[in-house]
């Protein structure tokens, strides 16, 4: 063939295969939803091929609203969030949104990294919770749709100055979620720094498989594949020792509900007011955590590269919080399964580390993903 006519081929070929791309392009819809500190925030609403919903906002990097079917195909939201952007800039407690710098806690806000001391800010007793009380989950990201992505997914990003909150260095945040057909939420997140940091990343979203707003989750049906927990003094700082789950209300290792052995007389169901504890994987990048709600079918399974999961089933949740359709949520209506670092860990030398050093880059990837049993 002559050259000039495989350069043609070749156009032709290219030409044919960018038609394609464009025509795979994700639904995704953008629309405003409010205003904050001068940044537009926009919700974002993504539809698989399952028909399946999951709604996003830049404020916070947050999910707001997921809708799958139950055993019957019958829809509902099953995640926490607010019909209005109002709801969320009251001091809500962290709805689906991306935690950090630090998601959980800081003993008295203090670290120390190569001889100097850092300060947080104090926001939860004695100590420093999520970043602070301006920490990501209520910051305005810049948000990207992915239009060459197989699936619906956007990708946020933020870039938190150095010493905000009170931490070392310029970092800069990605979150991108990805709502595959298989009803898979994909959380991306890759971060780096100027300066050497600490940080620990986590997505907040609180479940009821029941549907959001419809009762508590005490019958949820918990399996964590972890043979070892963080326990935590009575303000939820880590001891420093982890504790086998073997013999204990925490083992979750088979099957059980959460509210089966939640009352018992345990030190750590004490300290906690119930579940407030992480999770040692033993497994990363297995299913990891799984959650089955008999009435609905729903099952949920959770996969990381994360060391941990903070398993919170709400105890600090009061019916203050109005969400969407004008559903209270009540004490214990719904869960977490924060994946990340122990809390507390610039702290504890022996914890994997959280120190994250200029010229490198932290990936990790978490996956909740949803079927009917
Ligand atoms: C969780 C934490 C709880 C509580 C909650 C927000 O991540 O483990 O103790 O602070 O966030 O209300």
């Amino acid at each position: 063939m002559k050259k000039h006519n495989l350069l043609i081929l070749l156009f032709a070929v290219a030409a044919i295969m960018t038609g394609c791309l464009s025509k795979k392009q994700a639904p995704v819809t953008q629309e405003l939803y409010g205003t904050y500190k001068g940044g537009e925030v926009y919700l974002l609403t993504l539809t698989n091929k399952a028909g399946n919903v999951l709604k996003l906002t830049n404020f916070g990097a947050r999910i707001t609203w997921l809708e799958v079917p139950d055993k019957e195909g019958k829809k509902e939201n099953i995640t926490f969030g607010f019909d209005t952007f109002d709801g969320m800039i009251g001091g809500d407690p962290y709805f689906g949104a991306v935690v950090g710098r630090y998601a959980n806690r800081i003993a008295k806000g203090k670290f120390t990294l190569d001889g100097v001391e850092y300060s947080l800010p104090i926001n939860n007793g004695p100590n420093s919770l999520h970043g602070g009380p301006a920490g990501w989950h209520s910051v305005v990201w810049n948000t990207e749709i992915l239009k060459k992505s197989d699936f619906p997914s956007v990708k946020f990003t933020y870039n938190s100055p150095d010493m905000e909150a009170g931490y070392p260095g310029n970092m800069s945040v990605e979150a991108t979620y990805t709502w595959t057909d298989n009803n898979e939420i994909i959380i991306d997140y890759t971060l780096t720094t100027d300066k050497k940091t600490v940080f620990n990343i986590t997505n907040h979203a609180y479940f009821n498989l029941h549907g959001a707003g419809n009762g508590d989750i005490l019958d949820h049906q918990l399996v964590i594949k972890a043979s070892n927990f963080v326990p935590v003094d009575t303000f939820l700082i880590p001891t420093g020792e982890l504790r086998p789950v073997a013999g204990t209300p925490f083992d979750f290792t088979t099957p059980h509900t959460i509210g089966e052995r939640i009352g018992e007389n345990y030190d750590q169901l004490i300290f906690g007011k119930g579940y407030d504890h992480t999770f040692v994987f033993d497994n990363a990048e297995e299913v990891d955590a799984s959650v089955y709600e008999p009435v609905s079918g729903r099952f949920m399974e959770v996969i990381s590269d994360q060391p941990g999961v903070q398993f919170y089933c709400g105890n600090f949740l009061n019916g203050t919080r109005i969400g969407h359709g004008g559903k209270p949520y009540n004490y214990r209506s719904g869960m977490c399964l924060e994946t990340g670092h122990y809390p507390d860990s610039p702290n504890h030398p022996d914890f994997p580390s959280t120190v994250l050093n200029p010229g490198e880059t932290f990936k990790s990837r978490t996956i909740y993903r949803f079927s009917v049993k």
